[in-house]
């Protein structure tokens, strides 16, 4: 088993080892490093993160790794081929996509999400679950921003690689992403151990990035961290942003982030015409399942209190209907 692991931990390295290699020194890389420059990355980024490409081709990995002495059944293991349909015989499975290598917290490669370069789907291809990956015990980029993380006591978590890395870039190194999923308690425990206080939720503006917000918060809240939501503006996700309006601006939004329920409440005034007594209504149904995540009895009522000044209704109208949606569910 010991020795299981260690030959899988072997074909990670050598796999990103090749990837990057096809990147900086080959021919066909050149698509590959026309891109990432498009975005940003200088042959820094590249070096730093040990980005790479997959060659468009069937068994260029296969080919170099088994050269180098990995057996067939090791790639298969490792998740880094596949089984030819009919036949016999083992062929790559990433191919013609940009490769980010994603290590756990000690720096291993224990898999790779690949990029096409165009906007073909899917976007991004994550290697399967094997003995070493899994996504929901991984944060992209923790093994860089771990010092950091230890230092400030505070995590900025994103959805995704290259919101990481134009943040490290840029010199926000206490940045990991939840690599698209939903922030899972594994995730949460890997931030309990490195001592951290403060979590910022920095997810796309988009729809999905909003409702992944408000269930990573239940996540999180359970450990007792101090969370935080940081609201990019104009539908970003913060590569976007930083490379669009720089650091300055995305340290501002940053320093504004808001508590959940503030946030949702800003959110909900702001998209909402509560001049009417259609509005008033409308908000205070939106805020309902907000507030009934805070669990916290005191709390709530000092929220109910502040919407009830704001939309100029009474209190105990919006207790009335709150304690209505609890009893729902
Ligand atoms: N993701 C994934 N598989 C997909 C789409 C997304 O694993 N098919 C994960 C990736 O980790 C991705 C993250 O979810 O980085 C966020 O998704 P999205 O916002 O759609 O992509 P971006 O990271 O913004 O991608 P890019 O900027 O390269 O277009
Ligand atoms: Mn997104
Ligand atoms: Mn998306
Ligand atoms: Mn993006
Ligand atoms: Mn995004």
């Amino acid at each position: 088993r010991e020795r299981e692991l260690a030959s899988l931990y072997l074909a990670n390295e050598y796999a990103s080892e090749f990837f990057h290699a096809c990147l900086t020194k080959t021919n066909m890389g050149r698509v590959a490093r026309e891109y990432l420059a498009s975005r940003g990355i200088s042959d820094d980024i590249i070096r730093n993160f040990k980005l790479g490409f997959a060659p468009p081709a069937w068994d260029k990995l296969v080919q170099a790794l088994t050269r180098r002495g990995l057996s067939e059944e090791l790639l298969l293991k490792a998740g880094l081929v596949l089984t030819r349909p009919r036949g016999d015989g083992i062929y790559d499975r990433f191919r013609n996509r940009v490769m980010f290598p994603i290590r756990d917290a000690r720096g291993r490669v224990v898999g790779f999400g690949g990029r096409v370069l165009d906007d073909s789907s899917p976007k991004y291809l994550n290697s399967p679950d094997t003995l070493l990956f899994n996504k929901r015990h991984l944060l992209y980029g923790l093994d860089a921003a771990i010092r950091s993380i230890k230092e400030s006591g505070q995590v900025i978590v994103v959805e995704g690689y290259m919101d990481v890395i134009t943040a490290h870039r840029f010199g926000f190194t206490n940045v990991v992403a939840s690599l698209g999923t939903a922030f899972t308690p594994e995730q949460a425990g890997l931030l309990e151990r490195c001592s951290v206080s403060q979590v910022l939720f920095a997810y796309d503006s988009d729809a999905a990035g909003q409702s992944a917000t408000f269930r990573a918060l239940a996540t999180v809240r359970e450990r007792g961290f101090n969370v935080k939501v940081v609201s990019i503006p104009e539908g970003k996700d913060p590569d976007e942003f930083l490379r669009r309006h720089g650091p300055e601006a995305f340290a501002r939004v940053v320093a504004q982030a808001m508590p959940f329920v503030d946030y949702q409440l800003q959110q909900a005034l702001e998209s909402i015409d509560y001049s009417t007594l259609e509005g008033k209504v409308a908000v205070v149904s939106k805020i309902l399942p907000v507030l009934a995540s805070v669990g916290n009895a005191v709390e709530v009522n000092g929220h109910i209190a502040r919407l009830a000044q704001k939309l100029n209704i009474d209190e105990s109208a919006i207790r009335t209907e709150y304690a209505k949606y609890i009893h729902q569910y």
